[in-house]
Formats: structure tokens, sequence, C-alpha cells
């Protein structure tokens, strides 16, 4: 295998957890840098795969394997929460690895690094609104909203407080700037890890509706996959982990009665059973050599008919 720009995470597990057969379909939606499509088309004969990603450079970049691996693999623009519409056939797996990729984060000019300045942009696809026009244009409880809801800030009122006197000086334009204000908020004591990560966090997860695409993502999985077909979804934060957590329950039939004072739930028959009761971690190894796989977890879950 090439050496690749981003470090595929919790590779052997998602592998083993597909439990790959010859001649199989899988999707792979969120192609990034083909780490896991390119496993997944070397793991047994005549494997095909139907990959996606949102990000115009990621599908760019992946077209040398597309033609190394031509006729089998199939690199789609698109959203994985339309999966269900871009993809024709039943499928024998799907995969999804939330979240951003190192390519991404890695250059400054995306826009999601506060470490390195690059202009407010964070969008992983190339259109709709960018973290600059969110910061310049929402509403200050909009704002604190999206800081609490999807960073978990604390501090999220204080901060949309600065963020909206300070845009009436000067609208942000670059995430050093933004990272600024963010800081100037809250204390740091040394070790702490920077205040920036939470809004940015959020800022992220609001501006590519990563939430809202993870559910689609989940519910055009289960419909595109045939019984038996596996489902492996690696999540890096609570927010997803959770929302995967839930819809692998509810699907699987394990949803706990809301109150023994409430009507018994009429329950409908499972569509998946799951295979990991906890979420699979990186082992002590792989954390060695990737340290941005720490808080990646992996839930996986069978099709039934
Ligand atoms: C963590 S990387 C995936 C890395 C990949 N597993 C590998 O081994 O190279 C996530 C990728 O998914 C893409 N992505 C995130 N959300 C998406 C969505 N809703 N639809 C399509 N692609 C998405 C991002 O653009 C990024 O390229």
């Amino acid at each position: 295998m090439m050496t690749r720009p981003h470090i595929p995470v919790l590779l052997n597990e998602v592998i083993q957890s597909l439990a790959i057969r010859t001649g199989g379909l899988y999707v792979d939606g969120t192609f990034g840098a083909g780490g896991y499509t390119e496993a997944i088309l070397n793991a047994a004969p005549d494997v095909r795969v139907i990959a996606i990603d949102q990000d115009e450079t990621a599908v760019a970049a992946g077209q040398s394997l597309v033609q190394q691996y031509a006729p089998r693999l199939t690199l789609i623009h698109g959203r994985f929460g339309d999966m269900a519409d871009l993809v024709s056939t039943p499928v024998d797996g799907v995969v999804l690895d939330i979240g951003v990729s190192s390519m991404q984060i890695d250059r400054p000019e995306r826009g999601f690094s506060f470490q390195k300045d690059g202009p407010l942009d964070m969008r992983m696809g190339q259109t709709g609104q960018t973290a600059a026009d969110v910061v310049n244009t929402f509403k200050e409880s909009d704002l604190a909203d999206i800081l609490y809801e999807y960073g978990e800030e604390k501090a999220s009122r204080r901060i949309a407080r600065k963020i909206v006197q300070r845009r009436q000086e000067k609208p942000f334009q670059t995430t050093l700037d933004l990272a600024d204000v963010i800081r100037s908020c809250l204390p740091r004591k040394p070790g702490d890890t920077d205040p920036a990560t939470r809004s940015f966090q959020a800022l992220r997860i609001y501006v590519n509706d990563e939430l809202g695409e993870l559910k689609r993502g989940l519910t055009g999985a289960r419909s595109l996959l045939k019984a038996g077909g596996m489902l492996a979804v690696v999540s890096f934060h609570s927010l997803e982990d959770r929302i995967v957590k839930n819809f692998m329950a509810q699907e699987s039939g394990h949803v706990p009665n809301p109150s023994k004072y409430m009507p018994e739930v009429q329950k409908k028959a499972p569509s998946f059973e799951i295979l990991t009761k906890k979420p699979i971690t990186p082992s002590p190894a792989e954390l060695s050599v990737n340290p941005r796989a720490r808080s990646s977890r992996l839930r996986v879950a069978r099709r039934l008919s």
C-alpha cells in the first residue's frame, strides 16, 4: 500500500468487522485518502467498492486508486447521507469513518485549524455557508446554542457575547483571529487543552451538519444493506457515538420501556443485530503510531432480514 496523508484509524478492526466476502459489494461513505477502500478491495477476490466523499479534493486525489482498481472502484462526489439515492443495488457492507481527514485538518487553507492561520471556512464539501458566515451573521443566542450543543462548551454564552461585540468592530475572517477571541474568554492553566478546541469542534459540526448527516447515513445504510450485511461506524466524539449507539439499540430492539407505568411500546421486528456490546477502541500499539486515533470508537451491527 502507498503512503497516505491520512493514517486510517482502527483499520484492521474495521476490515475484520466487515467480514468481507469474495465478489461482495461495499460502500465506503467517507473515502478520505482511500485507506479503508483499498483495504476492502484487497481483502477478498473480486470485491467491489462504491466510495463517497463530499470533498472534491479527496475525490480528485482518489482518481489514481480508481484507475489502479478499475473497474472495481466507483468514487462518487456526494454526501453519505444521500447514499440510498446514490447507490442503486443492495450491498454487503457499509463503513463510515466520521469526521475530518488529516488532509483537511492539516491544510490551513481549509480553515479547520486553530493553530495555523487560514480563512475561517471549515466546509468539508465546497458549498454552503462557511464558519465565517456563521460567526459574523448569527444571533448571539444562536451562536451560544451551537457552541453549547455541539461543543459542550460551558462558557458558550460568554464566548458568543464576545464574538458579537468584536464583529461589530471588524468581521472575523481568519481562524487565528477567532481562536484568539475565544481564548481571551477562558482562563487557561499550563497543560490544559486549547480553549478554542470545543468551539472549533462545534462550528465544524454545525457548518457540515455532521450529526444530521450521520443520522441520514445510518438510515441510508439500513435501506441499502442486504440481510447479513455489516454496518461499521467509527466515530470520534461522544455526540456522534451516542447517535450510533442509540440507532443500533433502537434497530435491534434494545430499547428499554420508558417507564413501568407507561403502556408497553409496540416493538417492530429488529432490523439489526449488535455485534459490539461495547465500542472497539484503538490498541496501545495503534495509539503509539497514530495519536489522532485517541478518541475513536468502532461500533458494528449486522443487518437482519
Ligand atoms: C476521517 S476521513 C476518512 C478517512 C478514510 N477512512 C481513510 O482511510 O482515508 C473522513 C472523510 O469523510 C468525508 N466526509 C465527512 N462527512 C461526509 C459526508 N456527510 N458525506 C461524504 N463524505 C463525508 C470527509 O470529507 C473526509 O474526507
